[in-house]
């Protein structure tokens, strides 16, 4: 029964990384919606992969959000000899404290045995406010390590749940679902089409910075997700989609 399971997985796998035309797939049973144990399977997923791509002295940037919280629960050391740089991908963008991706930066590194680098800015960031920041000799080095980095871990969300999760203004809230947002990724919201319809400005990753990092590892499940990954793949650059066969089925069903 194990292995009928497997090759039903591996079936999925195949239907989802032609659907999303994405290069490499990984599901896991079940729906992180419903179990939290379902986004730690994920992260031990992400991590068996990361084992098989890590150089030393890699840097690798993450993410804030649970998913990416539930891979830093289960890290371990990704190699004996070599110790890694994390980085937060980006500035906090409203989320509490654990979901935000200093914290899980920083819980990576001590539970992998690397170093970190944190990020402080407060988000979101006036135009004036943005570009004085920058210039601070502490956040520059910071951001050139960010931008150097060779792996990124990243997060999808459903927009609207997104934007209320971070107390996002009513009136910004309002032009989401005028403009029909429905993923968020990297502080960027997205339409099902893929287009970008609504932008956070905080410091970090932008997503034009996506094409020069060699490994871009997307996790995010749930069958509440569906459309919001469905949606960022049209357009998002990703090497490696981690999900579960929840959002997976979903996504098969109707994106
Ligand atoms: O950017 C995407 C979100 O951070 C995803 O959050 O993993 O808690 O659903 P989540």
């Amino acid at each position: 029964e194990f292995m009928s399971e497997i090759k039903g997985l591996s079936v999925l796998e195949k239907q989802i990384k032609e659907r999303l035309q994405v290069g490499n797939v990984i599901i896991v049973p079940g729906n992180s919606d419903k179990y939290e144990w379902v986004k730690q399977e994920m992260g031990k997923a992400c991590i068996a992969f990361l084992k098989t791509i890590v150089k030393p002295e890699s840097t690798i940037a993450v993410t804030g959000g649970t998913s990416m919280a539930a891979i830093a629960d289960v890290m371990t050391p990704l190699n004996k000899k070599n110790s890694y740089l994390f980085v937060p991908a980006r500035g906090g963008i409203g989320e509490k404290v654990e979901n935000q991706a200093n914290t899980i930066a920083a819980e990576m590194a001590k539970k992998a045995k690397g170093d970190y680098r944190l990020l402080y800015v407060p988000d979101p960031l006036s135009d004036s406010a943005y570009e004085s920041i920058i210039e601070e000799p502490s956040i520059n080095e910071i951001l050139k390590q960010i931008k150097g980095s060779s792996i990124i871990l990243h997060g999808i969300g459903d927009a609207i749940t997104m934007a209320e999760r971070r107390k996002t203004p009513e009136s910004i809230i309002e032009i989401l679902k005028t403009n029909k947002a429905v993923s968020e990724a990297f502080g960027y919201y997205f339409n099902a089409e893929g287009n970008v319809v609504h932008k956070v400005k905080t410091i970090g990753i932008h997503l034009e910075d996506l094409g020069s990092i060699e490994h871009v590892i997307t996790v995010a499940g749930g069958k509440s997700k569906g459309q919001a990954i469905a949606s960022y793949f049209k357009h998002g650059k990703s090497n490696l989609l981690i999900t579960d066969e929840a959002a997976a089925e979903q996504i098969l069903r109707d994106y």
